[in-house]
């Protein structure tokens, strides 16, 4: 697989495509990297959340691809913030994964209504940027306001912002202050996983079966998770499809031999709902998850 390669703020190569793995279990999580290494899949994003952080580990040694080809992301999850309890929370992870240095280390979440929580973790982050532990460090569902308070409090701009984004949700402001801010835009439920998660209820809200894409998917002879993946490509924005079948995959990595025009981009631009299917990052406090703390 031949996709794009980004360069982050600050001068790290990341390639635009890779693999999501919330919610697969552990041995589907193993299976799932392995399959997607050996298709040309080499960024993989994981989190302590989602309880496989050793299972990726296992699954990228089993490949045998080189670890210096790969980019590895994870995050912290909220109920570990706090600046001692992050590098804790840091160690365990790098444990579990089995890895020397990570490439990209987040911040799940933003939590405004104790944004000092938030500094004192991703100022924990900073530390671990400093001491090469880690290669880059960003944020997950981050504002523009929360990029410029942890710019301004820190001196280091997040590298990647995390955030729910899908032809439903285009978010078009805030892709532009990241490009603004040197921030790459990465998508979460890129084909609008979260959406089909919320069942039959809410099948009218999934972007796989808009007329739009249903019509450039038989355009073109690929699948509507292919047409949207490639739309991502084409806005810039790094993309990390989930799935744990091997076809799907293989399939969602195979959107490099074609493109979309600029008028086909429109045209699932305006597809835009503002239609979020996760939590409005704005109110997210540890109680959201039921994490407490
Ligand atoms: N930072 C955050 O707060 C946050 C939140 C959510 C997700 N994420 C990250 O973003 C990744 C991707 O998001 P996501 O998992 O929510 O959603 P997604 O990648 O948009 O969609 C995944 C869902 O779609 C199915 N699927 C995969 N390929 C398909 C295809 N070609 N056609 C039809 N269905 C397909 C998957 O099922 P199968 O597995 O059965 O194929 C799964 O149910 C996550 O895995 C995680 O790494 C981050």
């Amino acid at each position: 697989m031949k996709g794009p390669m980004l360069t982050l703020g600050n001068g790290v190569g990341m390639p635009a495509f890779g693999l999501g793995v919330f919610q697969s279990g552990p041995v589907e999580t193993v299976e799932a990297v392995r399959t997607a290494l050996a298709n040309g899949y080499r960024l993989i994003d994981t989190a302590t959340r989602y309880m496989n952080e050793a299972q990726v580990g296992q699954g990228i040694r089993e490949s045998g691809v080189p670890r210096d080809d790969l980019v590895v992301q994870t995050k912290l999850w909220i109920s570990d913030y706090g600046y001692d309890r992050a590098l804790r929370s840091f160690d365990r992870s790098m444990e579990e994964l089995g890895l020397e240095t990570l490439d990209l280390y987040f911040l799940h979440w933003p939590v405004p209504k104790r944004f000092e929580r938030t500094l004192e973790s991703w100022n924990a982050a900073v530390r671990l940027l400093e001491e090469g532990r880690v290669r880059a460090i960003g944020v997950c569902n981050a504002s523009p306001d929360d990029i410029r308070r942890l710019t301004e409090a820190s001196g280091i701009t997040p590298a990647v912002n995390q955030v729910e984004l899908h032809p439903y949700l285009a978010q078009p402001e805030l892709r532009k202050a990241n490009r603004e801010m040197g921030v790459v835009t990465q998508a979460w439920s890129p084909i609008g996983g979260i959406k089909r998660y919320l069942g039959e209820a809410a099948a009218t809200g999934d972007p796989l079966r808009d007329p739009v894409v249903v019509s450039l998917a038989e355009r073109y002879g690929k699948t509507p998770a292919q047409i949207v993946l490639r739309w991502h490509i084409e806005l810039g924005n790094s993309v990390i499809p989930k799935s744990v079948r091997a076809g799907r995959i293989h399939e969602n990595g195979d959107i490099f031999d074609f493109s979309l025009t600029r008028d086909e981009v429109a045209a699932i631009d305006a597809l835009d709902r503002g239609e979020r299917g996760g939590p409005d990052p704005a109110e997210v406090t540890p109680e959201t998850f039921g994490s407490g703390d």
